[in-house]
């Protein structure tokens, strides 16, 4: 991974090794419960690129459901997990692997239906200057009237009681996003400028660990509105609305 990432942040072996198990792909489809696939059909999609393939969780799962995905994957290990994972399945991925910053070097405007960033991704950058363009960068690459997909962790909560957090009383639900119960993740540093998680896998020990930017109540709904989507809207743990308890966010945001 280049730019300026911090190289804490890197994505280990390990904790490649255990993401299938973090997120429960099954669980992770409960929890959404065709969140994606209603907005796809309601928005008249056929176009997906997914701008965070990791280990190939949710472009293997739309290609199967017969959507047009192109994947985009900048770290090597990961990509290479989530190409075993498509043979597994059976399907054939199509990979880009672009800086999210620099996706004009290589996709012409208006290519997509729909970009998603799922799975708290864009946490892993720091400063606003690369999340704008980031965005920016995905807002171009749509047509008129598509639509963005993005969500963030509640953060806030993270943030709010950091204190109790470190002395082990993490309350997480577990059922959205990252729902496996063999893998843990925990907030092991709490700051507001960097969060680290630490990966627990339960069955092996085995530790895997990322520095992540922790957005602040309002935060990525400011970026977005400072992206100018045509209209954005919120969902918390894919329920219209803002609900300070949920663990994820998700926003919709029209082109
Ligand atoms: C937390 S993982 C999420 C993966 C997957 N979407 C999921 O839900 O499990 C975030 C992914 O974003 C990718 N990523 C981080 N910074 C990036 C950048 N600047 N450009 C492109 N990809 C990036 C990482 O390589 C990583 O695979």
């Amino acid at each position: 991974m280049n730019g300026d990432l911090v190289p804490e942040n890197y994505n280990s072996q390990n904790l490649v090794s255990m993401w299938r198990e973090f997120i429960d792909w099954e669980k992770r489809r409960a929890g959404e419960d065709n969140f994606l696939i209603n907005q796809f059909h309601t928005r008249k999609v056929k176009k997906v690129f997914d701008a965070s393939l990791g280990d190939g969780c949710d472009s293997i799962y739309l290609l199967k459901q017969g959507f047009d995905v192109t994947s985009n994957e900048i770290d090597k290990i990961f990509l290479d997990k989530a190409l075993e994972n498509a043979k597994v399945e059976n399907v054939e991925l199509k990979i880009l692997s672009l800086d999210w910053r620099k996706l004009d070097t290589k996709i012409p405007a208006e290519s997509f239906d729909v970009v998603i960033l799922l799975g708290n991704s864009l946490t892993y950058l720091f400063n606003e200057k690369d999340q704008l363009e980031t965005l920016r960068q995905f807002k171009r690459i749509l047509r008129n009237g598509g639509v963005l997909i993005i969500d963030e962790r509640n953060y806030q909560y993270i943030l709010d009681n950091r204190e109790k957090i470190l002395q082990g009383d993490f309350q997480y639900s577990g059922k959205y996003v990252y729902c496996g119960d063999k893998v843990h993740g925990k907030p092991v540093e709490i700051s507001d400028s960097r969060v680290k998680m630490e990966y627990t896998d339960e069955r092996t020990g085995k530790k895997g660990y990322l520095v992540l930017y922790p957005f602040k109540r309002g935060e990525m709904k400011n970026l977005l509105a400072k992206t100018e989507f045509a209209s954005i809207e919120e969902y918390s743990d894919y329920k219209v609305g803002e609900n300070h308890n949920a663990d994820f966010y998700q926003y919709v945001c029209v082109k």
